[in-house]
């Protein structure tokens, strides 16, 4: 790993990848009123240069008018309002969407609760400038949890194995939701065809970035639990995680049991 800071190494990364854009920050939302000015404030704090978007599924308990607030006092913030609650994915395309159409070059995804700390931003930022595709990660040496009750801790880095094991990808925190992406990442990836809902769409665009051959690099974070609000994990968003996962995993073997019948290496070459 490389974070690129200063350095001619750093000079010579960015002639290969490319300068870094304005970034956007988007923030999907639903029911986090609760914690919607705290976080829009860290981010503006912690990342002064970078724009907000909040992608509010019609929240409930007004989530999407204190977001209108916050947008109205400040011209780095907007507000997509989405008409219902549709899920984590379709918040995210919607937001990535925007983000291209507004020419932003980079966009990074963050949840409204604080578990993705908006002061860890910058160094996301810097490892990206020698990535195409940054992921926080829980499960790096570094990285941690903060007051995770252990059943949840089991089933997330469960989770991550077992999507490492079956669609052999070289990443530790393969579902985790604290990312930055450079646009021509997301170009890339073919979202058009992306169908997940829940939280296996990070597992989906993790395992669309390494297919296409993109340069990922894990960056610890420490991620903190809610404090404030309720998680939006059900029991649903999990079976939808394993059937999907299942089944990519077993397309790909079956591929390449019909192809030249040996398993492909991990950068997706034959
Ligand atoms: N717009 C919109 N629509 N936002 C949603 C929806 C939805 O249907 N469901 C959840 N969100 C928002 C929440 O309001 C929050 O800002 C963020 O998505 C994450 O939701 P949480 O409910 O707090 O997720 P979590 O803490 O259980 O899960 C986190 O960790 C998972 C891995 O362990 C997230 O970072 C997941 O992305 C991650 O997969
Ligand atoms: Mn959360």
């Amino acid at each position: 790993m490389n974070d690129g800071d200063g350095t001619l190494a750093a000079q010579a990364q960015e002639r290969r990848f490319g300068p870094l854009g304005t970034a956007l920050v988007i923030i999907p939302t639903y029911n986090e009123a609760e914690n919607i000015k705290s976080i829009v404030g860290r981010v503006r704090r912690a990342v002064p240069e970078a724009h907000v978007l909040v992608a509010d599924d019609n929240s409930p308990d007004g989530t999407g008018k204190l977001a209108d607030e916050l947008a109205a006092e400040d011209d780095h913030v907007q507000v997509l309002h989405r008409k219902g609650k549709e899920g984590l994915g379709a918040a995210y395309l919607a937001g990535f969407r925007w983000g291209m159409d507004h020419d932003y070059g980079v966009l990074i995804e963050m949840d409204a609760d604080g578990s993705h700390q908006p002061e860890e931003l910058p160094r996301l930022l810097t490892a990206l400038k020698g990535a195409d595709l940054v992921l926080g990660s829980r499960w790096v040496p570094g990285g941690r949890v903060v007051n995770w009750p252990k059943s949840r801790e089991f089933i997330s880095r469960g989770g991550s194995l077992y999507s490492r094991l079956a669609l052999d990808l070289p990443l530790r925190d393969i579902t985790g939701g604290y990312r930055a992406f450079r646009r021509e990442t997301l170009e890339g990836l073919g979202l058009d065809e992306v169908a997940s809902q829940g939280y296996c769409f990070q597992v989906d665009l993790a395992r669309r970035a390494i297919k296409a051959g993109f340069h990922v690099v894990e960056v610890p974070i420490t991620f903190v639990e809610r404090e404030l609000g309720d998680s939006k994990m059900s029991r649903d968003i999990m079976v939808e995680a394993l059937w999907r996962v299942t089944s990519w995993g077993l397309t790909e073997r079956m591929g390449r049991i019909g192809g030249k019948g040996r398993p492909s290496k991990p950068d997706g070459s034959a």
